[in-house]
């Protein structure tokens, strides 16, 4: 019953989308477990570009099981935005299930997660503003609005009276709002919930019959490690954890449901919004990095900031998520860059040097990365499908990252593009013995 967790391993946009995607094609389901559509996946097929916010990355094979589970909390307006978009495209959404569990993202979170920022003022997390944080802060304390709550008017209409009354202070400035209006906000939800009651479903049973029968199911993980509410950079962090375990809970399975745990890394480092960096690249190099990679968020357009491969950071990820596991994506990024540096321990202030990720938010602030030199290599790879294949100092980043991490990478990204992709042996077992 192989169940395979896909987790981002740094900072988020390491390239899950592309991975699930290729890996949906031998599942029987895809679980999204954990956040919103703070999210943003990436697939390329051929000529054309798919942005998921929501919905699984296995939507493009017809009829998929392709699952929002409980933990993930959904914005209706987008989610029907990203339903119409694919139907428009022949997208075939037949296999679409959202749990009836899933927190709904309501408009005050939007004002909220805005105005807790603008009070942040400099010290602002640079969230994506889609009400995440406020969302989850909800369900923590039980005044969440569930999708099962559209379903039912007069239910909806008391929960989202209860929701606001502790909110009316902050809130106060937009008391006039129309996005606010209860009446409005009740129509609009109920409607919502007539539109996708065909695909409101109690999802955990659909993931334990296909792991009962043997069949592979695929847990999506969205953003990244470091950006866990509890293993991240808190504050600097989402609200909720992107790390493995939390797919068991965001999807209704227990732990031993999970055999494979996949970390998935960019060949360097990237971040959106504030906080900790510490193989960040100020200079030239960051900016080569931005180019080369199309550095710039799918959800909020932002320049990512871009940095060395922090193995210090990677390492961590290994022991948080038990990754059993890499892919490297992005490799074709570093090519034409020689020599390349990789970060192997942190300093931190007054000189003190890390090789493990520091747990301090004062010295992680200040922690900068310690690079090793290693060669670069200047020939194309994109063409490339075997490791054999490879120019001898791409293989030697590849060996270096897995000695230093003690998991082997099976697969590695070479482009955009589905076929863009080195499978291992052991990646293509994976999916075959299923
Ligand atoms: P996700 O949030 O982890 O799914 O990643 P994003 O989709 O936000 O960002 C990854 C970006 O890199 C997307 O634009 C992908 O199309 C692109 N990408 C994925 N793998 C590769 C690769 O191996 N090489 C290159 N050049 N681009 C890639
Ligand atoms: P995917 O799934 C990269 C970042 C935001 C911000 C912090 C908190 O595409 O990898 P939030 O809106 O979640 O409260 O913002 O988290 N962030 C991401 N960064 N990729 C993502 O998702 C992200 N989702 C949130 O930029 O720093
Ligand atoms: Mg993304």
């Amino acid at each position: 019953m192989p169940g395979l967790v896909i987790v981002g391993a740094q900072w988020g946009d390491e390239g899950k989308g592309k991975v699930v995607d290729l890996l949906a094609e031998q599942a029987d389901a895809v679980i999204r477990f954990q956040g919103g559509n703070n999210a943003g996946h990436t697939i390329v097929l051929g000529e054309k570009t798919y942005k998921f916010h929501l919905i699984p990355s296995g939507i493009l094979y017809p009829g998929k099981l392709c699952v929002i589970g409980n933990g993930v909390v959904v914005d209706l307006r987008v989610l029907s935005e990203e339903i119409d978009g694919l139907r428009r495209r022949g997208i075939d959404l037949s296999g679409l299930r959202i749990s009836a569990n899933a927190h709904l993202i309501m408009p005050y979170h939007l004002l909220l997660d805005e105005a807790g920022e603008a009070k942040l003022g400099r010290r602002e997390i640079g969230t994506t503003k889609r009400g995440i944080g406020p969302c989850y802060a909800d369900k923590a304390a039980r005044l969440g609005i569930r999708l099962q709550d559209v379903l039912d008017e007069k239910i909806l209409k008391q929960k989202i009276t209860a929701a606001l009354e502790p909110k009316r202070q902050t809130l106060r400035e937009f008391t006039k709002d129309p996005r606010l209006d209860l009446h409005q906000m009740t129509e609009e939800y109920t409607a919502f919930g007539h539109r996708l009651e065909p695909y409101i479903a109690d999802t955990p049973p659909i993931a334990w019959n296909a792991l009962d029968q043997g069949r592979l199911v695929v847990f999506e993980g969205a953003q990244g490690t470091l950006l866990d509410i509890d293993h991240g950079t808190y504050p600097f962090v989402t609200s909720s954890n992107p790390v493995a375990g939390a797919a068991c809970v965001g999807a209704g399975v227990g732990p031993k449901a999970i055999d494979h745990v996949w970390g998935i890394a960019k060949a360097y480092s990237t971040r959106v919004g504030a906080g900790p960096f510490p193989s960040e690249l100020h200079d030239g190099l960051g900016e080569r990095l931005r180019t080369a990679g199309a550095e710039f968020g799918t959800t909020t357009g932002r320049a990512r900031r871009c940095g060395w491969l922090d193995v210090v950071a990677l390492r961590y990820a290994v022991r948080v998520n038990g990754l059993t596991a890499l892919v490297i994506t992005k490799l074709d990024v570093l090519t034409g860059i020689d020599p390349l540096r990789v970060a192997v321990g942190y300093v931190g202030p007054e000189g003190a040097s890390f090789t493990d990720f520091p747990y301090h938010q004062s010295v992680l602030h200040t922690a900068r990365g310690e690079t090793i030199e290693l060669p670069g290599w200047q020939e194309d790879i994109s063409g490339v499908r075997e490791i054999a294949d490879l120019p001898e100092a791409a293989r030697g980043y590849l060996d270096f990252i897995e000695e230093q991490l003690g998991i082997p990478v099976v697969m590695v990204g070479v482009g955009p593009g589905r076929d863009e992709i080195i499978w291992t042996e052991a990646a293509q077992q994976l999916t075959v013995t299923c």
